[in-house]
């Protein structure tokens, strides 16, 4: 069955934009109606059955603006099915999982979402934002450990998990109001040169 799904990222150099991206192809793929955006463009949340939230990690802590999101809507999130990704490690720790910062934890308790789930991040010298950032890209550690197949796996469980009956919410079965409301806007030009636009569907980087 067709389902609405929201994906909406925080990022400041690109790479959280591109694993959202590929995300909601994954699940356009599956036969949804998807819409991703920055976490500051999304419309109305009670437009959709099913939301997808990642930030970028910076010195353990998610943006700011997507910890403001899940804030915002935690009663709207709380009704509806949510999955969280961070993306973060490079290098030789890409493949560590890497926990919520407690303040997102806390979060996701009250939504009821389960931890988010990790996916290795980009460092490039090419799209690399801020003094720190542009001194480690031009070290050894700089890469992109995006793992594209990885994210399409996991992007398609939430595809299989969002086709069957809506869980049931503490007010009923969940059913989304999409009656109304404005679709996400797009917010910036990423950092690897592409614009997002609300619905579209770009390569990943
Ligand atoms: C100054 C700085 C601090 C970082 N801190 C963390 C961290 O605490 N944990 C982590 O997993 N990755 C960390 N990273 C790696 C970034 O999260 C990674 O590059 C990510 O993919 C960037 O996402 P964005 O391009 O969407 O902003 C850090 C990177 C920089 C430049």
């Amino acid at each position: 069955m067709t389902r609405k799904v929201l994906v909406v990222y925080a990022t400041k150099m690109g790479a959280t934009a591109g694993i959202a991206t590929a995300i909601g192809d994954e699940l356009r793929n599956g036969g949804h109606e998807v819409e991703v955006c920055e976490v500051g463009g999304a419309g109305p949340v009670a437009k959709y059955d099913a939301v997808i939230i990642g930030s970028a990690i910076y010195l353990r802590r998610w943006r700011p603006e997507a910890v403001d999101f899940l804030r915002k809507h935690v009663h709207e999130l709380r009704d509806r099915q949510v999955w969280l990704f961070h993306s973060g490690p490079i290098g030789p720790d890409k493949d560590q999982a890497q926990a919520m910062p407690r303040n997102v934890a806390r979060l996701a308790r009250k939504i009821g979402a389960t931890p988010a789930t990790t996916f290795a991040g980009r460092l490039e010298q090419d799209t690399a934002k801020g003094f720190l950032a542009k001194r480690i890209a031009r070290g050894n550690l700089a890469e992109d450990s995006r793992d594209w197949v990885r994210i399409a796996a996991w992007a398609n469980e939430i595809s299989a998990a969002i086709s069957g009956p809506l869980q049931r919410s503490s007010d009923g079965f969940l059913s989304a109001d999409h009656s109304d409301g404005a679709s996400c806007v797009p917010q910036q030009t990423l950092a690897d040169g592409t614009e997002q636009q609300a619905g579209n569907s770009t390569t990943p980087a």
